[in-house]
């Protein structure tokens, strides 16, 4: 018998506690009616991990996560924490796991339900049958580029510096996974940089239109400017099929993207390492990309769809169980169908839930199959 799935899951803080609850529910269902185990553990992330063991995120669950077949996180931040050393803050244990687990793609997809198209604050035309793939690079440019820091100058005034790098095999690597993807879709990728005023831009237009040329002529390739591509999200946002983009401006992107969905509580993510050609093995975490929304945490509101929805990818990309992942999409459409919304995206007429009655809903749903 193979054996059992590992998942390690850190819920982390605010409001990823609640929709990872959902999460732990949707496993249970999957071991009791599926016979599909996971081997569970937990461990603390983000303000929690500060709390009860000193850092944002230890070496023990580092290590625990490279070791899963599939991390499944929550959210980190809240106020608690805002005013620590810089690489105390919640973020660094999010930003540690990617960069240690090799996290260099990052998987943001922008769907629109059919149910949410009037959800979004864009018109239904532009929103409705919406279907993006936001490719994001995670571990390098400017979060991990050297040097960085503040430094007291001798006025006493401050300068701090980060530093955008990215090298051909980061660009070349991350390039390839954004072409792979328009193949299995609708064929078309739109590379977004700023190569009209970065160098980092000029070498990212250079080895993408190289590795096209070279790798993958039949796809259509178009190049973007960054502020270009925020406005043309806007605009119009059915030209993309596959946007891929560095780590800073993937952040900002996806968010924007994520408006055209309905709400930042509907959009799941995957961050994926390379395969290791000795064990098949990748390592991977799932993410839903609201963060720990203070300002609703502890209340029973939030919207666990995005979380529910990073399970589901976890289902395609980890453990290759497509049929699964489609019955909990399907679940969620269903739900949505029945008009069931959390204030995130009430709408007038529709029925207002918490997060608790989100999750049994989708149970449901998924007992309807
Ligand atoms: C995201 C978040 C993170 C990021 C934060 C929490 C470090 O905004 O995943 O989009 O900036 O990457
Ligand atoms: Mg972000």
């Amino acid at each position: 018998m193979a054996a059992n799935k590992k998942l390690l899951v850190l819920p982390g803080d605010g409001i990823g506690v609640e929709v990872m609850g959902e999460v732990e529910r949707l496993l249970g269902w999957f071991d009791k009616k599926r016979a599909l185990r996971f081997d569970v553990e937990s461990a603390h992330v983000g303000g929690a991990a500060i709390d009860a063991e000193g850092k944002p995120v230890s070496d023990a669950t580092v290590k625990k996560a490279a070791a899963a077949d599939a991390v499944l996180f929550g959210a980190v931040g809240g106020p608690k924490w805002d005013n620590l050393p810089f690489d105390m803050k919640p973020e660094r244990g999010l930003l540690r796991l990617r960069k240690d687990l090799g996290l260099f793609a990052n998987l943001r997809p922008a769907t629109c339900f059919e149910a949410l198209a009037d959800a979004s604050t864009l018109k239904r035309e532009y929103v409705a049958g919406l279907d993006i793939m936001i490719l994001r690079e995670l571990t390098g440019g400017v979060y991990f580029g050297e040097p960085r820091g503040v430094e007291t100058l001798k006025d006493g005034t401050k300068r701090a510096v980060d530093t955008q790098v990215y090298t051909t095999p980061e660009i070349e690597r991350i390039a390839r996974v954004g072409f792979e993807l328009a193949k299995k879709r609708n064929n078309k990728v739109h590379s977004v940089e700023k190569a009209n005023v970065m160098h980092t831009g000029v070498l990212w237009r250079e080895t993408v239109t190289r590795l096209h040329a070279k790798e993958f002529p039949e796809v259509e390739l178009q190049h973007m400017y960054a502020d270009n591509c925020a406005m043309q999200l806007v605009r119009n946002p059915k030209q993309f099929d596959v946007i891929v983009t560095d780590n800073l401006f993937g952040d900002l992107l996806s968010d924007c993207a994520a408006m055209l969905t309905g709400s930042l509580g509907m959009l799941p993510s995957a961050s994926l390492g390379a395969v290791d050609p000795k064990t098949g093995k990748r390592n991977a975490l799932y993410e839903p990309v609201h963060g720990s929304a203070p300002d609703i945490a502890g209340k029973g509101v939030a919207n666990p769809i995005a979380c529910i929805m990073s399970f589901a990818m976890a289902l395609r990309y980890s453990f290759d169980l497509p049929d699964e992942a489609a019955v909990v999409e399907k679940a969620v459409t269903r739900v949505l169908g029945q008009g069931l919304r959390t204030g995130d995206i009430m709408q007038a007429g529709k029925t207002k839930v918490g997060t608790r009655e989100m999750g049994e809903a989708v149970l449901k749903a998924l007992e309807q199959g």
